[in-house]
């Protein structure tokens, strides 16, 4: 087999010397070996197995490089780091693993090559190439892991209930290989997953979710929040999104299948703003306030208020889900708190005013509003569809023109505090917020044009009201 890049190959050559030194046999594997084999290597991290000491390797190795690399060392876990012109090369000694029921941290001792191969996670994952001077190359394959990179599949190399009890994290990476891969997971393998699901209670939630996002972050998010459905994990995870599946139909008139939507939604996010994490999850959360606003009326269907309610529930989310508090967060929220508001805002007879608002309240934030507005639109409907989308572009123009006249987006305004305390010599009080609101929402509302002189006016006029005179 032909080793990747030039950078990659000289790393190789000294690794098989080096370990041919100290007399330990050594393989290229893990994700490294199927990304190559799936040619989609790039400047991916190598891992390195051998028998005997990982970290009696990397020092052999990095002995051996010019300049000296410097070794990081884990000596609990028996492994080095180091790093070769940006190339990271993890070092390992071949294991053999077993498991508490209880935990996910294996009791760790020496192995063959074949133990080590054992205790991996996918057929895929499980390949190995030889760095030894006898089969230098050579593509060492015990469970046919080749065939199922050629036929897309994901199989566990042993029985699947042992590989996903042992560490059901691994349940998690089966549904993330399937959806950034778009492979198919083993019947036999993907029943394991709904068996073990409950397993997964035993994983850190920080490793669940950086899992979760990569799904979320791939090109079809749909095939992966699909699998965790069907799995049973997603009702685990995100209970909140599994109470949106299903329709209802009252006297002949039914509502849609909301978790559906949401999926579609998802993609439609995905294939517009790449790599966008926080927008793929306000898309993902946008309706998740349906399940408990649902309400029949004498017009059908409603899910009055759906946004408000949806978006109070993201701090609880974030938090369980130990999402980051800050930034994101807030911008989640506000996402969902504003996702219906461009629609009501379509027709001729919404105001300026109205749109000046959204400019102020969204800020920087309206762009990833109205994508996810267009995402929002899922009628199978292509005249129906049109016209939405129609509708939107007709906004996002009038947004546009009344920005670029009224600069509303970054909004500061003319008049600062310090200016409203030195005209009426005062000290900070609560009579400067008072006129500072009245200012802003007068340039809203197209009272007055956003700028200095209009503003300073204003002021006056609101200052006399409160009692305060011009010094
Ligand atoms: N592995 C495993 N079980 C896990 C995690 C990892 O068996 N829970 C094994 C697999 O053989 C995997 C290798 O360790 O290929 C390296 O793991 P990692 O670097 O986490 O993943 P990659 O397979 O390299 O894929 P990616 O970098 O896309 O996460």
């Amino acid at each position: 087999m032909n080793l990747s890049s030039a950078i990659q190959k000289k790393i190789f050559h000294i690794v098989s010397f080096s370990a041919q030194k100290i007399k330990q046999d050594s393989y290229v594997v893990g994700g490294y070996v199927r990304d190559f084999l799936l040619g989609k290597i790039k400047s991916k991290d190598v891992d390195i197995l051998t028998i005997g000491e990982g970290i009696k390797l990397a020092q052999e190795v990095s002995k051996n490089m010019k300049p000296h690399p410097k070794i990081k060392i884990f000596r609990r876990f028996g492994t080095a780091m180091l790093k070769c012109e940006n190339q990271k090369i993890e070092f390992v000694g071949s294991r053999k693993e077993s498991y508490h029921f209880y935990s996910r941290k294996p009791f760790i001792r020496l192995g063959s090559l074949q133990d080590d191969q054992n205790r991996r996670d996918f057929t895929i994952n499980a390949l190995a190439i030889s760095l030894n001077r006898d089969n230098y190359g050579e593509l060492i394959d015990p469970f046919g892991g080749l065939s199922d990179l050629k036929k897309k599949i994901l199989r566990t190399p042993l029985n699947s209930d042992i590989t996903y009890s042992d560490d059901p994290l691994r349940m998690m990476r089966a549904i993330r290989f399937a959806t950034q891969l778009q492979f198919t997971i083993e019947e036999y393998s993907f029943k394991s997953i709904q068996k073990n699901k409950n397993r997964i209670n035993i994983v850190s939630t920080e490793r669940i979710i950086e899992e979760f996002n990569k799904i979320l972050l791939s090109e079809k998010p749909s095939i992966g929040l699909l699998l965790l459905y069907k799995s049973g994990l997603l009702s685990i995870i995100l209970p909140e999104l599994t109470l949106l599946k299903g329709i209802e139909k009252k006297n002949g008139c039914k509502h849609k299948d909301n978790f559906y939507h949401t999926l579609q939604v998802v993609d439609n996010i995905s294939q517009v703003k790449t790599n966008s994490l926080w927008l793929r999850w306000a898309a993902l959360l946008h309706d998740i306030g349906k399940a408990y606003t649902k309400n029949f009326t004498k017009i059908g269907w409603s899910f009055h208020a759906h946004e408000f309610v949806g978006s109070k529930m993201v701090p609880n989310i974030f938090q369980r889900l130990k999402l980051p508090k800050g930034g994101p967060m807030k911008y989640v929220k506000k996402m969902i708190q504003y996702s219906y508001k461009p629609i009501a805002l379509i027709g001729n007879q919404i105001s300026d005013s109205a749109i000046r608002r959204l400019l102020f309240d969204l800020g920087k934030d309206l762009e990833d509003l109205m994508k996810l507005c267009i995402a929002d639109i899922t009628t199978n409907n292509i005249e129906k569809r049109k016209q939405y989308q129609k509708n939107i572009y007709i906004l996002m123009e009038r947004i546009q023109k009344l920005e670029e006249k009224d600069r509303i987006q970054n909004w500061k305004s003319p008049i600062s505090g310090n200016d409203i305390m030195k005209t009426f010599q005062i000290d900070p009080c609560k009579e400067i917020g008072i006129i500072k609101n009245f200012i802003k929402d007068s340039i809203l509302e197209g009272k007055i044009s956003n700028d200095f002189h209009s503003a300073y006016l204003f002021m006056l006029k609101k200052g006399e009201e409160l009692g305060l005179k011009k010094k």
